[in-house]
């Protein structure tokens, strides 16, 4: 007997790591659950990560399936997706 919500999970590729979230999170969710603290490296080489979350800094630019510069808060999670941070780093 199903006593909670029905929740869709799929899976996606973070850095190499497969991460498990749920249907319709965003990437900047994927990469939370995976422990990575920064989405890319600044021209001076450092860190940088979501800040706003609604679309406006910028900051939370990765790769995916390929395609660059995409905003991972902008961005709906999609079974078998490939992200990649722009230069990972350890998890937090
Ligand atoms: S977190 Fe600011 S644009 Fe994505």
């Amino acid at each position: 007997m199903q006593t909670g919500p029905v929740v869709n999970l799929i899976h996606v590729n973070v850095d190499g790591e497969t991460v498990e979230v749920a249907a319709g999170a965003t990437v900047v969710a994927a990469l939370a659950l995976r422990g990575i603290g920064g989405t890319r490296r600044s021209v001076t080489g450092e860190p940088r990560t979501a800040m706003c979350g609604m679309g406006i800094c910028q900051e939370c630019r990765v790769t995916i399936d390929g395609r660059p510069h995409v905003l991972a808060c902008q961005t709906l999670c999609v079974d078998g997706q490939t992200i990649r941070t722009m230069a990972p780093l350890e998890p937090q």
